[in-house]
């Protein structure tokens, strides 16, 4: 069990940066308290449609001294105050995420002070313990983003056990291309969202794919989206721009439901009542209010983080870092980014 106080006699300030996909961000950390977070996204993808990983790594580049300087002038903290650095090890694009390696390895050998590396997917579920109220353990978190839809057990901080993950896409994905056959800017998560808040949720009921046990599939879905519109397309060539609200309702209506059937098989499964949800997508309005309600049914203590805590950002990362630190867990100037790395119970 990693202890979750530290000694204020002498503080553990760490710098923090995020580079795995298309943000460029770092954060402060004292004593696990952020002190800043900033996040620079990168608009030149919308042109595209997608993340364009060269793209991504030339942004990162022109982004990661700013975005430093920034987070250290906001925390009021000078280079010579860090006790330590950390970045996102993976998983992410291995170009993007070797600026943020780089940067920081730099950092760590100027100024000789431990470097400590991240698992994203384990940093977004941490984000639970940046603010006020904090899960207790043991407590069931379904985390779900671009790359990865996950249902995992969290023992404690640094010891975490997947117990149900997706078979193909990851639900953000599904949000984004869907989105995408929509017509919809990239990324198409958040649009699909906020248009869907005029829709009707059940006009268009798209078929479910059942998977077994606590695992998901999302690309039975796409498809069946993808289908459904060249048909409907052929007889009426406007029929997304006069029903985009309802279609988005309905997507969304889909998607979620998917996710909240297995979270709740699994956390009547596994025996618990605390609940999380993380990643971009639980940045969701739809999965926030139908997590609500499923809390109440079952009654459940839920936790869905800030908004600025659900997409991409630094001060995950500085959270994780203040419990690996206090682990041990250090690394040596030979790490590499790991675009798949894992984590959790083997
Ligand atoms: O965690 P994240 O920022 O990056 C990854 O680690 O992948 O997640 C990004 C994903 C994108 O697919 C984006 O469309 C989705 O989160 N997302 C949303 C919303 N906000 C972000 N999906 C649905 N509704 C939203 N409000
Ligand atoms: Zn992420």
């Amino acid at each position: 069990m990693v202890k979750d106080t530290y000694n204020t006699s002498s503080p553990l300030v760490i710098l923090a940066v995020e580079s795995s996909c298309d943000e460029t961000s770092a954060a402060i950390s004292k004593n696990g308290r952020v002190l800043s977070n900033i996040v620079a996204t990168q608009a030149v993808h919308e042109n595209y449609g997608g993340v364009v990983p060269e793209l991504a790594s030339r942004a990162h580049q022109q982004n990661i001294v700013p975005v430093v300087h920034q987070a250290l002038r906001e925390a009021n903290i000078t280079k010579t105050m860090l006790n330590a650095v950390a970045y996102t090890q993976g998983p992410g694009l291995l170009g993007a995420l070797l600026v943020g390696s780089s940067f920081v390895k730099s950092l760590s050998w100027g100024l000789n002070i431990p470097l400590i590396s991240v698992n994203h997917m384990q940093a977004h579920i941490l984000a639970h313990f940046i603010d006020e109220p904090r899960p207790k353990f043991p407590f069931l978190c379904l985390t779900v983003s671009g790359g990865h839809t996950q249902l995992v057990v969290v023992h404690d901080y640094l010891d975490m056990e997947i117990i149900g993950e997706t078979l193909d896409d990851a639900v953000g994905e599904a949000f984004d291309k869907i989105a995408k056959l929509l017509g919809l800017p990239y990324p198409g998560g958040p649009y699909l969202d906020k248009l869907a808040s005029q829709g009707n949720p059940s006009r268009f009921p798209f078929p479910i794919s059942s998977m077994p046990a606590m695992d998901f599939s999302f690309s039975g879905v796409k498809t069946a989206v993808l289908y459904f519109l060249r048909d409907q397309l052929k007889q009426h060539e406007s029929f997304i721009e006069e029903n985009l609200a309802d279609l988005c309702a309905s997507v969304q209506a889909t998607l979620i439901s998917m996710l909240l059937e297995k979270l709740e098989i699994a956390a009547h499964q596994i025996g618990v009542r605390e609940i999380a949800i993380a990643g971009g997508v639980s940045a969701n309005s739809g999965l926030r209010s139908q997590l609500e309600k499923l809390a109440q049914t079952n009654q459940w203590n839920v936790y869905i983080p800030k908004i600025e805590y659900c997409t991409d950002n630094a001060a995950m990362i500085a959270i994780a870092a203040h419990y690996q630190y206090l682990a041990g867990q250090t690394d040596t100037l030979t790490a590499s980014p790991n675009p798949r790395m894992k984590f959790g119970r083997k």
